[in-house]
């Protein structure tokens, strides 16, 4: 479980490990998580996930819930383009992944990766995390097909209430309250919410190729 110490990749590792599986989240801060095994790994560090990979060959399932690194937010036309291209992070991390991993995972195995809900509904202001979803779910169809009888799908969270945000008390409420405004269910999600569709992909062996929305209707309105 990459990026799997904190919000929806910790509520997944949560549910992997409540489920009987035995688990190894990994991400680049030290974590103790109960009954879990925690791993110190970045995943744009080719040769620490190969190592990890290795020392764990015939794994079932690798979900990756890395954010990379910092993204960039706010006008187009305003943003600095080393920020654009800093946020194709989370792409890397996730073909670092699935490129290094796949060959470890035995076939009746299957990996899930995060999108969002910027690449599907179009909003000013999201236009690089909206390239980097979009990049992640045209990957997820495209290995699909060259992995198999390995599975690879997605979850698209939307506004999910997660540490990713900094913000705290009435600043944090209202972030989410404006944020979700007009969704047809007008709240965040928490990441239980998002990480349960990932359950669902890595347990229904007749999925793969395919992207599951947990955004509260978010994309519908
Ligand atoms: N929250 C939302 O509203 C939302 C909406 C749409 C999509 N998403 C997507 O959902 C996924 C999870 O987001 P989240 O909100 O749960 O984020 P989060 O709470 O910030 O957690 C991110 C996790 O990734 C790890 N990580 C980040 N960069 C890493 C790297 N280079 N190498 C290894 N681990 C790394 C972090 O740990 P360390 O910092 O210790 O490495 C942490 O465990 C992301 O792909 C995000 O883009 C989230």
């Amino acid at each position: 479980m990459l990026g799997g110490t904190s919000g929806i990749g910790l509520a997944t590792t949560e549910m992997l490990r409540d489920a009987g599986a035995e688990v190894i989240a990994a991400s680049r801060r030290e974590t103790d998580i109960d009954g879990v095994e925690c791993v110190q790994v970045d995943v744009l560090d080719r040769e620490g996930l190969h190592t990890l990979f290795e020392k764990h060959h015939g794994f079932d399932y690798l979900v990756n819930a890395a954010t990379g690194g910092p993204r960039a937010i706010g006008p187009f036309l305003e943003m600095d383009l080393d920020g654009f291209q800093n946020s194709f992070a989370k792409l890397w991390g996730y073909v670092n992944s699935v490129r290094l991993g796949v060959p470890h995972i035995s076939p009746q195995g299957a990996v899930v990766l995060y999108s969002g809900y910027p690449a599907r509904k179009w909003r000013a202001g999201t236009l690089a995390i909206g390239s980097v979803g979009g990049s992640v779910e045209a990957f997820i169809r495209l290995a699909a097909n060259e992995i198999a009888p390995v599975r690879i799908n997605g979850v698209s969270p939307g506004l999910i209430d997660t540490p990713m945000s900094p913000l705290e008390g009435e600043a944090r409420e209202e972030y989410y309250r404006a944020g979700s405004q007009g969704h047809l269910i007008a709240r965040a999600g928490t990441s239980e919410e998002v990480a349960s569709a990932a359950m669902f992909l890595l347990e229904n062996e007749f999925v793969t190729g395919t992207i599951v929305d947990v955004d509260g209707g978010a994309i519908c309105t």
